[in-house]
């Protein structure tokens, strides 16, 4: 499989099975109550976790929700950037008309023809995240369809603070150098590209140089085991932790209709020196017992036997540098 064709796929199969992933788990991942961000299907979430640090402190930032899917995690974050009070008017900008935002993406969707031209909407992407004083929340996706389920939920809640819905491919992203404060991405991404070190650069790119980027990401030693939620059937070693093919499933034309890539955890760290990134903080989810819910492989029986769920906080080395120099001790 080319790493072309592996870039295609998440859209094409991220697009196919939408309708089912959002009827499966949509609610799951919109959290419980009034919304949060759900970490993993562990059950984690932001509001107890503090991954991002208090939720007080994202008042008025940029934040990124990378590969967001419906956005559940997007409008979380959302009303604590904007404010739960404001209204739609309040916190959208000049590009938030509530529509997906289409780039330019390698190869033109009906759905991305019938937006305005690629450099037009690459210009729109990029204003929308220049951050106004009261902040803004962008969802980026690469599966129109994915986003459209956002698109309708805030359709259906025009008071909740708005999402800005952006449809690109995270090898290219479409916003300015340094317009970032928060990146997040839960289970979006990571798994689905071929070569990580591209997109980190593209996140060291766009982040702030004091901001930082948490991800939640399928644990690598997940890759040994079959996705069966079952102890006896999925706790069997069934591939070699080094094994790199992707997981593909191909149509009868020949075309690679979805992938997921397995990156070791040697991998994720090449990856994250080569972009400049550094790992400030690791986490290893155990199941959490009260929101007990089996997803795909995840379950119970397997999740307290083997770690499932790899959250990882990445931070610009320039400010590690910073923070370690006898200057900035003295402060
Ligand atoms: C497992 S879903 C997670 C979605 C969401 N974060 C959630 O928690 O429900 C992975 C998402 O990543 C998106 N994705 C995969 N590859 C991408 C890429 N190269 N650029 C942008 N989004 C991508 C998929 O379209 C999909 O919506």
């Amino acid at each position: 499989m080319t790493h072309t064709a592996g870039r295609a796929a998440a859209r094409i199969g991220w697009d196919a099975d939408a309708e089912r992933y959002q009827r499966e788990h949509g609610d799951y991942l919109a959290g419980p109550g009034d919304g949060d961000l759900v970490w993993c299907p562990e059950g984690w979430l932001e509001s107890e976790l503090g991954l991002l640090g208090p939720a007080a402190d994202l008042a008025g930032l940029t934040v990124l929700d990378l590969g967001c899917g419906a956005a559940q995690a997007a409008r979380w974050l959302a009303k604590h950037v904007c404010g739960v009070s404001e209204s739609l008017t309040d916190t959208a900008g000049p590009d938030a008309s509530g529509e997906v935002i289409s780039t330019h993406l390698p190869e033109p969707s009906p759905t991305t023809e019938a937006a305005s031209t690629a450099e037009s909407a690459h210009t729109r992407a990029r204003r929308a995240s220049r951050a106004p004083s009261s902040g803004r929340v962008i969802g980026m996706d690469i599966s129109h369809a994915q986003l459209t389920f956002a698109q309708d939920w805030h359709k259906a809640q025009p008071s909740h603070p708005q999402v800005h819905l952006i449809q690109a491919d995270a090898h290219d992203l479409p916003f300015a150098t340094a317009s970032m404060d928060v990146i997040v991405s839960a289970f979006g991404v990571l798994a689905f590209v071929p070569d990580l070190t591209v997109v980190l650069r593209e996140v060291a790119r766009v982040l702030r140089p004091d901001g930082h980027i948490t991800v939640s990401l399928p644990h690598p030693v997940r890759w040994m085991f079959p996705d069966d939620p079952v102890a006896t059937r999925g706790l069997k070693v069934s591939t070699s932790y080094f094994d790199r093919t992707p997981y593909a499933e191909i149509s009868t034309t020949g075309e690679v209709t979805y992938a997921e890539y397995h990156h070791t955890l040697e991998d994720l760290m090449h990856a994250c020196v080569a972009a400049g990134l550094v790992v400030t903080r690791l986490w290893e989810p155990q199941w959490r017992g009260d929101r007990m819910r089996t997803f795909g492989g995840w379950s119970a029986d397997t999740v307290d036997l083997v770690p499932k769920t790899l959250i990882v906080r990445l931070e610009h080395r320039s400010l590690q540098k910073r923070s370690a120099s006898p200057e900035s001790s003295e402060h």
